[in-house]
């Protein structure tokens, strides 16, 4: 069965007329449920108005995600998530003009909550649901105004998306065609990340741990072997196969390694994985002309890494757009961006619509 009755009867004009609505432009709820965040966001233009995110802490016990934990607690935030991010926004749900939730790539299980409960939601208020592509809401992200509002990419711009699942390098044409110019073989950058940090025994996740440590140690003190691509693909297994050996190996010397060198160490595995990240960046700047560089994913939380575009950015005289830490990791404000975007352009999605785990 198909349901489309909405499709024809929500104009760009009934959302501000017939629903009273201040503002010009409008408002739209974001669900984000794709791994362990539950988050909803309401955004109004491009205007973030509520951007709230429950994290699931019970993941760090086990080193990683457990999809079905994942998705019993996304059932237990959704609803005060949601009503709480209406609430900081100062709106009462009559007046969103629309629901967007992220359909993919993802948890199914964790997907199936968020999108169900976004559809039930649009369903009982009779305004459209928009499905929304996970990896193109974190690059889209650069997109939502900040307080440096100006600093917005133009397009075409090579965007660099680094997350726990996926490590992409993209041409962005426009909102909506991203190219893939390059995109990892095996481990993603943010999974490299949590994995060297399980090595050196620290928590889930790793990143933001190796991140702090990092800024104490010494980013040329041990070297690693790392995979040479010669197109614009990224690998990381050799990597982390090397970290893995080489602690290993020194564990077996002393007892004391990790502890003792836990700095020198964070910062030189951050080192090896930024320098894989920014050489294709370099590389395809060679091939492709554009004159901005963006960022997205968890992993461009990352300082260094932040360090390292403004720094490309000098060298090659490129703007340089990097959403703020908290517009990086996962977020439902971001997939409200997409949304907008998809809402001025009335891509509404049916209701049987159903959710991809992976691209
Ligand atoms: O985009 P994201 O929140 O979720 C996914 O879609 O995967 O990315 C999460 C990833 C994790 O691997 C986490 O360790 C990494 O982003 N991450 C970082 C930092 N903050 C988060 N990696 C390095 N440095 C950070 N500061
Ligand atoms: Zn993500």
């Amino acid at each position: 069965m198909i349901l489309t009755y909405w499709r024809n009867t929500v104009s760009l004009q009934t959302f501000s007329l017939e629903k009273n609505i201040m503002s010009v432009f409008p408002y739209i709820l974001g669900i984000e449920s794709s791994c362990d965040d539950t988050s909803a966001a309401v955004i109004c233009g491009t205007k973030i108005l509520s951007n709230v995110i429950a994290e699931q802490k019970i993941h760090a016990e086990f080193g990683g995600v457990v999809p079905e934990l994942a998705s019993r607690e996304h059932q237990q935030n959704i609803i005060p998530v949601v009503d709480t991010a209406l609430k900081r926004a100062r709106i009462d749900k009559k007046q969103l003009a629309a629901i967007a939730c992220t359909n993919g790539p993802g948890l199914l299980g964790s997907l199936l909550v968020g999108s169900s409960f976004a559809k039930g939601l649009a369903l009982s208020l009779n305004i459209p649901i928009i499905m929304v592509d996970h990896l193109q809401a974190h690059v889209l992200a650069n997109f939502l105004d900040t307080e440096n509002n100006c600093n917005k990419p133009e397009f075409p711009f090579l965007c660099l998306t680094v997350s726990g699942g996926h490590t992409l390098l993209l041409m962005v044409h426009d909102y909506f065609k991203m190219e893939v110019l390059g995109r990892t073989i095996d481990d993603a950058a943010g999974e490299t990340f949590d994995k060297a940090a399980k090595i050196l025994r620290l928590n889930y996740p790793g990143g933001p741990i190796i991140d702090k440590l990092a800024r104490q140690g010494d980013p040329k003190k041990f070297k690693f072997s790392v995979a040479k691509l010669p197109d614009l693909n990224f690998s990381f297994s050799g990597l982390k196969t090397s970290f893995l050996y080489f602690v290993r190996d020194r564990l077996a010397e002393n007892p004391n390694f990790i502890e003792e060198n836990i700095n020198d160490l964070a910062a030189s595995i951050q080192f090896h994985i930024i320098e894989s990240l920014t050489v294709k960046i370099e590389k395809a700047l060679k091939t492709y002309k554009c004159t901005n560089i963006a960022l997205s994913g968890g992993v461009a939380a990352n300082s260094e890494l932040r360090k390292r575009m403004q720094e490309l950015g000098k060298k090659y005289n490129l703007r340089v757009t990097i959403p703020p830490l908290a517009l990086t990791t996962d977020n439902a404000a971001m997939i409200a961006c997409y949304g907008y975007f998809k809402f001025l352009q009335k891509e509404f999605a049916e209701l049987n619509a159903v959710p991809y785990s992976s691209v």
